[in-house]
Protein backbone atom coordinates (compact mmCIF):
# COMPACT_ATOMS: atom_id res chain seq x y z
CA UNK A 1 0.00 0.00 0.00
CA UNK A 2 1.47 3.10 -0.85
CA UNK A 3 1.25 5.66 2.12
CA UNK A 4 1.40 9.72 1.90
CA UNK A 5 3.67 12.43 4.09
CA UNK A 6 2.07 15.89 4.94
CA UNK A 7 4.77 17.83 6.90
CA UNK A 8 3.01 21.29 9.00
CA UNK A 9 6.32 23.87 9.99
CA UNK A 10 3.91 25.73 12.52
CA UNK A 11 4.66 28.96 14.43
CA UNK A 12 4.77 26.17 17.62
CA UNK A 13 6.24 22.84 16.29
CA UNK A 14 6.65 20.81 13.11
CA UNK A 15 4.05 17.86 12.54
CA UNK A 16 4.57 15.14 10.05
CA UNK A 17 1.49 13.22 9.12
CA UNK A 18 1.23 9.92 7.14
CA UNK A 19 -1.97 8.91 5.56
CA UNK A 20 -3.13 6.05 3.39
CA UNK A 21 -4.00 6.17 -0.06
CA UNK A 22 -7.74 7.10 0.66
CA UNK A 23 -6.56 9.63 2.69
CA UNK A 24 -7.22 8.76 5.84
CA UNK A 25 -4.73 9.24 8.53
CA UNK A 26 -2.55 6.28 9.78
CA UNK A 27 -0.62 8.63 12.40
CA UNK A 28 0.90 11.63 13.51
CA UNK A 29 4.35 13.00 15.50
CA UNK A 30 5.46 16.55 16.32
CA UNK A 31 8.72 18.28 17.36
CA UNK A 32 8.26 21.94 19.21
CA UNK A 33 9.91 25.02 19.28
CA UNK A 34 10.07 28.36 20.73
CA UNK A 35 9.09 31.71 18.92
CA UNK A 36 11.63 34.52 19.99
CA UNK A 37 10.37 37.80 20.34
CA UNK A 38 13.89 39.86 20.78
CA UNK A 39 11.99 43.47 20.65
CA UNK A 40 8.30 44.81 21.23
CA UNK A 41 6.32 44.13 17.70
CA UNK A 42 9.17 41.46 16.35
CA UNK A 43 8.86 37.68 16.30
CA UNK A 44 12.32 35.82 14.79
CA UNK A 45 12.78 32.29 14.48
CA UNK A 46 15.83 30.18 13.54
CA UNK A 47 14.91 28.23 10.43
CA UNK A 48 17.60 25.44 11.69
CA UNK A 49 15.13 24.27 14.02
CA UNK A 50 12.45 23.86 11.61
CA UNK A 51 15.02 21.08 9.82
CA UNK A 52 15.67 19.78 12.95
CA UNK A 53 11.88 19.48 14.13
CA UNK A 54 11.12 17.76 10.76
CA UNK A 55 14.10 15.22 11.08
CA UNK A 56 12.68 14.39 15.08
CA UNK A 57 9.25 14.69 13.82
CA UNK A 58 10.04 12.14 10.98
CA UNK A 59 12.29 9.59 12.74
CA UNK A 60 9.39 9.41 15.35
CA UNK A 61 6.51 8.68 12.73
CA UNK A 62 8.52 5.97 11.78
CA UNK A 63 6.79 5.07 8.65
CA UNK A 64 7.69 2.34 6.54
CA UNK A 65 9.84 4.52 3.89
CA UNK A 66 9.52 2.32 0.79
CA UNK A 67 5.62 2.96 1.29
CA UNK A 68 5.61 6.76 1.38
CA UNK A 69 5.02 7.72 -2.35
CA UNK A 70 5.32 11.76 -1.64
CA UNK A 71 5.35 14.09 0.99
CA UNK A 72 3.43 17.56 0.86
CA UNK A 73 4.75 20.64 2.45
CA UNK A 74 2.99 23.58 4.66
CA UNK A 75 3.81 25.91 7.21
CA UNK A 76 3.41 29.41 8.70
CA UNK A 77 2.89 32.14 5.83
CA UNK A 78 4.39 35.19 4.95
CA UNK A 79 7.49 34.29 6.93
CA UNK A 80 11.10 35.39 5.45
CA UNK A 81 13.99 33.32 5.52
CA UNK A 82 17.15 35.03 3.62
CA UNK A 83 19.47 32.43 2.52
CA UNK A 84 23.36 33.46 1.74
CA UNK A 85 25.12 31.59 -1.48
CA UNK A 86 26.25 28.55 0.80
CA UNK A 87 22.47 27.80 2.04
CA UNK A 88 22.58 29.16 5.32
CA UNK A 89 20.44 31.65 6.90
CA UNK A 90 21.71 35.09 6.76
CA UNK A 91 19.92 35.94 9.70
CA UNK A 92 16.83 34.61 12.02
CA UNK A 93 13.60 34.38 9.88
CA UNK A 94 10.82 36.94 10.64
CA UNK A 95 7.56 35.84 11.26
CA UNK A 96 3.86 35.93 9.93
CA UNK A 97 2.99 37.77 13.34
CA UNK A 98 5.81 40.37 13.56
CA UNK A 99 4.74 43.56 13.72
CA UNK A 100 8.02 45.71 12.62
CA UNK A 101 7.14 46.82 9.43
CA UNK A 102 4.39 49.95 9.37
CA UNK A 103 7.31 52.25 7.84
CA UNK A 104 7.92 49.80 4.88
CA UNK A 105 4.31 48.81 4.25
CA UNK A 106 3.84 52.89 3.43
CA UNK A 107 6.91 52.58 0.96
CA UNK A 108 5.41 49.91 -0.96
CA UNK A 109 2.17 51.58 -1.17
CA UNK A 110 4.16 54.55 -2.02
CA UNK A 111 6.48 53.01 -4.96
CA UNK A 112 3.90 50.07 -6.27
CA UNK A 113 1.05 52.58 -5.78
CA UNK A 114 -1.91 51.50 -3.46
CA UNK A 115 -4.22 50.59 -6.05
CA UNK A 116 -2.23 48.51 -8.68
CA UNK A 117 -0.63 46.97 -5.38
CA UNK A 118 -4.26 46.11 -5.40
CA UNK A 119 -5.11 45.17 -8.58
CA UNK A 120 -2.22 43.42 -9.08
CA UNK A 121 -1.65 41.14 -6.05
CA UNK A 122 -4.81 41.23 -4.55
CA UNK A 123 -3.80 42.88 -1.22
CA UNK A 124 -2.67 45.67 0.28
CA UNK A 125 0.74 45.90 2.77
CA UNK A 126 0.16 44.38 5.78
CA UNK A 127 3.15 44.07 8.30
CA UNK A 128 2.36 40.02 8.29
CA UNK A 129 3.21 39.73 4.89
CA UNK A 130 6.54 38.87 3.33
CA UNK A 131 7.38 41.78 1.49
CA UNK A 132 7.81 44.85 3.68
CA UNK A 133 10.34 42.34 5.02
CA UNK A 134 12.27 41.97 2.91
CA UNK A 135 12.66 46.08 2.68
CA UNK A 136 13.27 46.44 6.65
CA UNK A 137 16.12 44.22 6.20
CA UNK A 138 17.57 46.15 3.30
CA UNK A 139 16.86 49.46 5.53
CA UNK A 140 18.48 48.13 8.98
CA UNK A 141 20.95 45.14 8.32
CA UNK A 142 23.29 45.56 5.73
CA UNK A 143 25.40 43.45 6.25
CA UNK A 144 22.57 40.47 6.38
CA UNK A 145 21.18 42.23 3.14
CA UNK A 146 24.86 42.19 1.32
CA UNK A 147 24.72 38.09 1.95
CA UNK A 148 21.61 37.27 0.87
CA UNK A 149 21.25 35.31 -2.40
CA UNK A 150 17.92 33.70 -1.63
CA UNK A 151 14.30 34.26 -0.49
CA UNK A 152 12.27 31.28 0.74
CA UNK A 153 9.26 30.52 2.85
CA UNK A 154 9.15 28.55 5.94
CA UNK A 155 8.59 25.35 4.82
CA UNK A 156 10.21 26.01 1.54
CA UNK A 157 13.33 26.18 3.38
CA UNK A 158 12.55 22.43 4.90
CA UNK A 159 11.76 22.11 1.00
CA UNK A 160 15.39 22.96 0.26
CA UNK A 161 16.66 20.85 3.22
CA UNK A 162 15.13 17.67 1.57
CA UNK A 163 15.43 18.75 -1.95
CA UNK A 164 18.09 20.67 -2.38
CA UNK A 165 16.02 22.88 -4.89
CA UNK A 166 14.75 26.70 -4.35
CA UNK A 167 10.73 26.00 -5.48
CA UNK A 168 7.85 27.49 -3.56
CA UNK A 169 4.50 26.44 -4.19
CA UNK A 170 1.79 29.32 -5.38
CA UNK A 171 -0.14 29.81 -2.25
CA UNK A 172 2.18 30.48 -0.19
CA UNK A 173 4.06 32.93 -2.94
CA UNK A 174 1.17 34.80 -3.45
CA UNK A 175 1.04 35.27 0.20
CA UNK A 176 4.57 37.29 0.11
CA UNK A 177 2.61 40.05 -2.09
CA UNK A 178 5.55 40.45 -4.51
CA UNK A 179 3.07 38.01 -7.01
CA UNK A 180 0.71 38.64 -9.62
CA UNK A 181 -2.56 36.85 -8.29
CA UNK A 182 -4.38 36.41 -11.77
CA UNK A 183 -1.18 34.89 -13.63
CA UNK A 184 -0.50 32.79 -10.58
CA UNK A 185 3.50 34.03 -11.02
CA UNK A 186 5.80 36.20 -9.61
CA UNK A 187 4.92 40.11 -10.43
CA UNK A 188 8.17 41.43 -12.42
CA UNK A 189 6.68 44.92 -12.25
CA UNK A 190 6.03 44.77 -8.34
CA UNK A 191 9.73 42.97 -7.63
CA UNK A 192 11.29 45.67 -10.10
CA UNK A 193 9.46 48.46 -8.15
CA UNK A 194 10.14 46.80 -4.26
CA UNK A 195 14.69 46.84 -5.90
CA UNK A 196 13.94 42.89 -5.24
CA UNK A 197 16.77 40.88 -6.93
CA UNK A 198 14.57 38.62 -9.32
CA UNK A 199 17.23 35.74 -8.72
CA UNK A 200 16.23 35.47 -5.04
CA UNK A 201 13.25 34.58 -6.21
CA UNK A 202 12.23 30.25 -6.07
CA UNK A 203 10.43 28.68 -8.84
CA UNK A 204 6.92 27.78 -7.77
CA UNK A 205 4.57 25.26 -8.55
CA UNK A 206 0.94 23.96 -8.47
CA UNK A 207 -0.02 22.68 -4.99
CA UNK A 208 0.06 18.91 -6.89
CA UNK A 209 3.07 19.59 -8.59
CA UNK A 210 6.52 17.78 -7.52
CA UNK A 211 8.87 20.32 -6.44
CA UNK A 212 12.26 17.95 -6.21
CA UNK A 213 13.16 14.82 -4.75
CA UNK A 214 14.41 14.01 -1.44
CA UNK A 215 18.31 13.92 -1.69
CA UNK A 216 20.61 11.15 -0.42
CA UNK A 217 21.81 13.68 2.44
CA UNK A 218 18.15 14.20 3.36
CA UNK A 219 17.21 10.73 3.22
CA UNK A 220 20.27 9.57 5.97
CA UNK A 221 19.16 12.81 8.03
CA UNK A 222 14.89 11.60 8.24
CA UNK A 223 15.27 8.01 7.48
CA UNK A 224 12.86 8.72 4.15
CA UNK A 225 13.73 6.94 0.82
CA UNK A 226 16.09 8.82 -1.26
CA UNK A 227 14.32 9.81 -4.45
CA UNK A 228 10.93 10.34 -2.89
CA UNK A 229 8.94 13.32 -4.53
CA UNK A 230 8.35 16.15 -2.19
CA UNK A 231 4.81 18.14 -4.12
CA UNK A 232 4.26 21.17 -3.47
CA UNK A 233 1.35 22.05 -0.94
CA UNK A 234 0.45 25.36 0.12
CA UNK A 235 0.06 27.62 3.34
CA UNK A 236 -1.26 26.38 6.49
CA UNK A 237 -4.33 28.13 5.73
CA UNK A 238 -4.90 26.90 2.23
CA UNK A 239 -3.78 23.49 3.21
CA UNK A 240 -5.95 23.31 6.04
CA UNK A 241 -8.72 24.07 3.89
CA UNK A 242 -8.05 21.32 1.99
CA UNK A 243 -8.50 19.27 5.00
CA UNK A 244 -11.34 20.37 6.01
CA UNK A 245 -12.78 20.22 1.53
CA UNK A 246 -12.73 23.94 0.98
CA UNK A 247 -11.81 23.47 -2.17
CA UNK A 248 -13.96 24.78 -4.64
CA UNK A 249 -16.80 28.09 -5.10
CA UNK A 250 -19.95 27.52 -2.57
CA UNK A 251 -17.91 26.16 0.30
CA UNK A 252 -16.97 28.66 2.94
CA UNK A 253 -14.86 27.74 5.95
CA UNK A 254 -14.33 29.94 9.31
CA UNK A 255 -11.94 28.61 11.76
CA UNK A 256 -12.13 29.34 15.59
CA UNK A 257 -8.48 28.58 16.84
CA UNK A 258 -6.31 31.34 18.55
CA UNK A 259 -6.73 33.66 15.58
CA UNK A 260 -9.76 33.33 13.25
CA UNK A 261 -9.71 32.74 9.99
CA UNK A 262 -12.76 32.61 7.22
CA UNK A 263 -12.07 31.49 4.14
CA UNK A 264 -13.89 31.13 0.46
CA UNK A 265 -12.19 29.31 -2.49
CA UNK A 266 -13.13 31.28 -5.84
CA UNK A 267 -12.72 30.15 -9.49
CA UNK A 268 -11.75 33.59 -9.92
CA UNK A 269 -9.30 36.09 -8.29
CA UNK A 270 -11.90 37.71 -6.37
CA UNK A 271 -10.60 41.36 -4.98
CA UNK A 272 -11.84 43.31 -1.90
CA UNK A 273 -11.63 47.03 -4.11
CA UNK A 274 -10.37 48.46 -0.87
CA UNK A 275 -7.62 45.21 -0.51
CA UNK A 276 -9.07 44.14 3.36
CA UNK A 277 -9.21 40.55 3.13
CA UNK A 278 -6.81 38.45 1.87
CA UNK A 279 -6.82 37.76 -2.09
CA UNK A 280 -3.91 34.19 -2.66
CA UNK A 281 -3.98 31.40 -4.66
CA UNK A 282 -5.25 28.42 -3.37
CA UNK A 283 -3.23 25.01 -3.05
CA UNK A 284 -5.45 23.64 -5.71
CA UNK A 285 -4.53 24.21 -9.36
CA UNK A 286 -6.82 26.79 -10.73
CA UNK A 287 -8.40 27.94 -7.58
CA UNK A 288 -8.11 30.98 -5.78
CA UNK A 289 -9.38 32.24 -2.34
CA UNK A 290 -10.40 35.05 -0.37
CA UNK A 291 -9.45 35.02 3.20
CA UNK A 292 -10.27 37.18 6.22
CA UNK A 293 -7.62 36.81 9.40
CA UNK A 294 -8.77 38.06 12.99
CA UNK A 295 -5.90 37.74 15.32
CA UNK A 296 -7.78 37.30 18.56
CA UNK A 297 -10.83 34.75 18.27
CA UNK A 298 -10.68 31.47 20.91
CA UNK A 299 -7.52 33.65 21.80
CA UNK A 300 -10.21 36.22 23.56
CA UNK A 301 -12.04 33.21 25.35
CA UNK A 302 -8.55 31.96 26.49
CA UNK A 303 -7.65 35.37 27.89
CA UNK A 304 -10.73 35.97 29.32
CA UNK A 305 -10.72 32.90 31.01
CA UNK A 306 -6.82 33.01 32.58
CA UNK A 307 -7.52 36.97 33.34
CA UNK A 308 -11.12 36.47 35.17
CA UNK A 309 -11.74 32.95 35.89
CA UNK A 310 -8.22 31.25 36.04
CA UNK A 311 -8.20 27.26 35.98
CA UNK A 312 -11.46 27.76 35.31
CA UNK A 313 -12.93 24.73 32.35
CA UNK A 314 -13.84 26.63 29.36
CA UNK A 315 -17.50 24.24 29.09
CA UNK A 316 -18.12 25.72 32.32
CA UNK A 317 -17.32 28.78 31.99
CA UNK A 318 -19.20 29.15 28.31
CA UNK A 319 -22.38 27.58 29.75
CA UNK A 320 -22.56 30.33 32.32
CA UNK A 321 -23.60 32.68 29.21
CA UNK A 322 -26.44 30.28 28.01
CA UNK A 323 -28.97 32.56 30.02
CA UNK A 324 -27.63 35.40 28.83
CA UNK A 325 -29.87 37.41 26.54
CA UNK A 326 -28.62 37.56 22.78
CA UNK A 327 -27.03 41.23 22.98
CA UNK A 328 -25.85 41.00 26.97
CA UNK A 329 -27.95 43.80 27.74
CA UNK A 330 -26.32 46.31 25.98
CA UNK A 331 -22.61 44.92 26.52
CA UNK A 332 -20.57 44.76 24.08
CA UNK A 333 -16.20 43.02 23.54
CA UNK A 334 -14.47 44.30 20.78
CA UNK A 335 -11.83 41.30 20.66
CA UNK A 336 -8.67 43.39 19.15
CA UNK A 337 -6.53 42.03 22.22
CA UNK A 338 -3.41 41.32 19.54
CA UNK A 339 -4.12 44.13 17.40
CA UNK A 340 -6.47 43.61 14.20
CA UNK A 341 -6.02 42.17 10.27
CA UNK A 342 -9.56 42.08 8.69
CA UNK A 343 -11.31 44.00 8.63
CA UNK A 344 -9.04 46.89 10.01
CA UNK A 345 -5.25 46.46 9.49
CA UNK A 346 -4.58 48.06 12.28
CA UNK A 347 -1.13 46.60 14.42
CA UNK A 348 -2.24 49.33 17.46
CA UNK A 349 -6.31 48.39 17.71
CA UNK A 350 -7.02 47.12 21.00
CA UNK A 351 -9.92 45.40 22.48
CA UNK A 352 -12.79 46.89 24.92
CA UNK A 353 -15.70 46.26 26.67
CA UNK A 354 -18.57 48.83 25.61
CA UNK A 355 -21.86 49.43 27.49
CA UNK A 356 -20.72 47.87 30.95
CA UNK A 357 -23.54 48.88 33.92
CA UNK A 358 -23.88 47.66 37.77
CA UNK A 359 -26.18 45.20 36.00
CA UNK A 360 -23.82 43.63 34.07
CA UNK A 361 -22.17 40.02 35.38
CA UNK A 362 -18.98 38.11 34.53
CA UNK A 363 -21.55 35.96 32.56
CA UNK A 364 -22.35 39.33 30.34
CA UNK A 365 -18.77 38.95 29.53
CA UNK A 366 -18.31 35.74 28.54
CA UNK A 367 -21.71 36.35 26.45
CA UNK A 368 -20.33 39.50 25.16
CA UNK A 369 -16.35 37.92 23.87
CA UNK A 370 -18.42 34.99 22.42
CA UNK A 371 -20.70 37.51 20.50
CA UNK A 372 -17.80 39.92 19.48
CA UNK A 373 -15.89 37.27 17.88
CA UNK A 374 -18.37 36.11 15.77
CA UNK A 375 -18.89 39.98 15.11
CA UNK A 376 -15.69 39.68 13.83
CA UNK A 377 -16.25 36.81 11.50
CA UNK A 378 -19.24 38.25 10.24
CA UNK A 379 -17.37 41.51 8.89
CA UNK A 380 -15.06 39.21 7.12
CA UNK A 381 -18.21 37.26 5.41
CA UNK A 382 -19.61 40.69 4.60
CA UNK A 383 -16.59 41.78 3.13
CA UNK A 384 -16.42 38.42 1.07
CA UNK A 385 -20.25 39.50 -0.27
CA UNK A 386 -19.04 42.71 -1.04
CA UNK A 387 -16.17 41.27 -3.19
CA UNK A 388 -18.61 39.22 -5.22
CA UNK A 389 -18.68 35.70 -3.58
CA UNK A 390 -22.38 34.93 -3.16
CA UNK A 391 -23.60 34.92 0.38
CA UNK A 392 -23.20 31.14 1.70
CA UNK A 393 -25.58 29.35 3.02
CA UNK A 394 -23.57 27.15 4.85
CA UNK A 395 -20.43 27.98 7.20
CA UNK A 396 -18.22 25.06 8.06
CA UNK A 397 -16.43 25.76 11.32
CA UNK A 398 -13.38 23.86 12.90
CA UNK A 399 -10.52 24.79 15.52
CA UNK A 400 -11.77 24.29 19.41
CA UNK A 401 -13.81 27.37 19.57
CA UNK A 402 -16.14 25.09 17.19
CA UNK A 403 -16.61 22.54 19.88
CA UNK A 404 -18.58 24.92 22.27
CA UNK A 405 -22.09 24.43 20.99
CA UNK A 406 -23.64 27.82 22.44
CA UNK A 407 -20.48 29.87 20.40
CA UNK A 408 -21.99 27.61 17.04
CA UNK A 409 -25.71 28.54 18.06
CA UNK A 410 -24.16 32.42 18.46
CA UNK A 411 -21.94 31.97 14.48
CA UNK A 412 -25.43 30.63 13.17
CA UNK A 413 -27.34 33.61 14.82
CA UNK A 414 -24.73 36.47 13.91
CA UNK A 415 -23.98 34.97 10.60
CA UNK A 416 -27.63 34.15 9.85
CA UNK A 417 -26.59 30.94 8.15
CA UNK A 418 -25.99 27.47 8.89
CA UNK A 419 -22.93 26.73 10.80
CA UNK A 420 -21.80 22.75 9.91
CA UNK A 421 -18.85 21.13 11.83
CA UNK A 422 -17.18 18.71 9.80
CA UNK A 423 -15.39 15.00 10.49
CA UNK A 424 -11.76 16.68 9.56
CA UNK A 425 -9.72 17.33 12.51
CA UNK A 426 -6.29 16.81 11.68
CA UNK A 427 -5.73 20.90 9.61
CA UNK A 428 -3.14 21.58 7.68
CA UNK A 429 -0.27 18.44 7.51
CA UNK A 430 -3.66 16.53 6.10
CA UNK A 431 -4.46 18.56 3.10
CA UNK A 432 -0.61 18.67 2.58
CA UNK A 433 -0.43 14.96 2.55
CA UNK A 434 -3.85 14.90 0.33
CA UNK A 435 -2.39 17.24 -1.80
CA UNK A 436 0.69 14.71 -2.27
CA UNK A 437 -1.25 11.73 -2.82
CA UNK A 438 -3.62 13.73 -5.60
CA UNK A 439 -0.06 14.73 -7.16
CA UNK A 440 1.03 11.42 -7.14
CA UNK A 441 -2.65 10.34 -8.63
CA UNK A 442 -3.87 8.20 -5.67
CA UNK A 443 -7.29 10.81 -6.28
CA UNK A 444 -8.02 12.17 -9.65
CA UNK A 445 -8.00 15.62 -8.55
CA UNK A 446 -8.04 17.65 -5.03
CA UNK A 447 -12.02 18.02 -4.78
CA UNK A 448 -11.80 13.81 -5.05
CA UNK A 449 -9.57 13.52 -2.42
CA UNK A 450 -11.57 15.53 -0.03
CA UNK A 451 -14.71 13.58 -0.29
CA UNK A 452 -14.43 11.77 2.50
CA UNK A 453 -14.86 15.06 4.47
CA UNK A 454 -18.35 13.88 6.38
CA UNK A 455 -20.48 16.94 8.08
CA UNK A 456 -21.16 15.68 11.81
CA UNK A 457 -24.02 18.35 12.80
CA UNK A 458 -25.54 21.66 11.59
CA UNK A 459 -26.79 24.61 13.74
CA UNK A 460 -29.40 26.70 12.34
CA UNK A 461 -30.47 30.45 13.00
CA UNK A 462 -33.18 31.41 15.36
CA UNK A 463 -34.81 34.37 15.53
CA UNK A 464 -32.15 36.02 17.32
CA UNK A 465 -30.57 36.51 14.25
CA UNK A 466 -33.31 39.37 13.51
CA UNK A 467 -31.56 40.60 16.97
CA UNK A 468 -27.87 40.31 16.11
CA UNK A 469 -28.35 42.88 13.07
CA UNK A 470 -28.55 46.07 15.26
CA UNK A 471 -26.19 44.64 17.50
CA UNK A 472 -23.83 43.79 14.89
CA UNK A 473 -23.95 47.45 13.71
CA UNK A 474 -23.10 48.91 17.16
CA UNK A 475 -20.42 46.93 16.82
CA UNK A 476 -19.22 48.16 13.44
CA UNK A 477 -19.67 51.37 14.34
CA UNK A 478 -17.22 51.14 17.81
CA UNK A 479 -13.78 50.55 16.13
CA UNK A 480 -13.84 54.01 13.83
CA UNK A 481 -15.24 55.67 17.18
CA UNK A 482 -12.30 54.12 19.33
CA UNK A 483 -9.45 54.21 17.05
CA UNK A 484 -7.35 57.24 17.91
CA UNK A 485 -7.90 56.49 21.58
CA UNK A 486 -6.23 53.04 20.42
CA UNK A 487 -3.85 55.05 19.10
CA UNK A 488 -3.14 56.74 22.14
CA UNK A 489 -3.06 53.35 24.55
CA UNK A 490 -0.39 51.97 22.34
CA UNK A 491 2.20 55.45 23.27
CA UNK A 492 1.68 54.57 26.64
C1 LIG B 1 -2.41 33.66 7.55
C2 LIG B 1 -1.48 33.79 8.70
C3 LIG B 1 -1.47 32.77 9.74
C4 LIG B 1 -0.20 31.99 9.72
C5 LIG B 1 -0.16 31.15 10.99
O1 LIG B 1 -2.44 34.80 6.74
O2 LIG B 1 -0.74 34.73 8.82
O3 LIG B 1 -2.53 31.89 9.62
O4 LIG B 1 -0.11 31.27 8.53
O5 LIG B 1 0.35 29.96 10.90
Amino acid sequence: MRTFLGLDVSTTATKALLADERGAVLGVASSEYPCDAPRPLWSEQDPRLWWTAAQRALRQLACDPASVAGIGLTGQMHGLVLLDAAGEPVRPAILWNDQRTAAECDEIRRLVGRERLIATTGNDALTGFTAPKILWVKRHEPAAWAKAKQLLLPHDYVRFKLTGEHASDKAGASATILFDLARRDWSPAVVSALGIDASWLPRTFEGTDVTGTVTPQAAAATGLRAGTPVFGGGGDQEAAAVGTGAVDEGVVSASLGTSGVVFAATRRPFVEPQGRLHAFCHAVPGRWHLMGVMLSAAGSLRWFRDTFAPGEDFEALVATAAPIPPGADGLVFLPYLTGERTPHPDPLARAAFVGLTVRHTRAHCVRAVLEGVAFGLKDSLDLMRSAGVAAAAEVRVTGGGAKSALWRQILADVFGATVATVSAQEGAAHGAALLAATGAAAFKDVASATAAVQVTGRTEPTAASHAYRKVHERFRDLYPALRSEFAKASDE
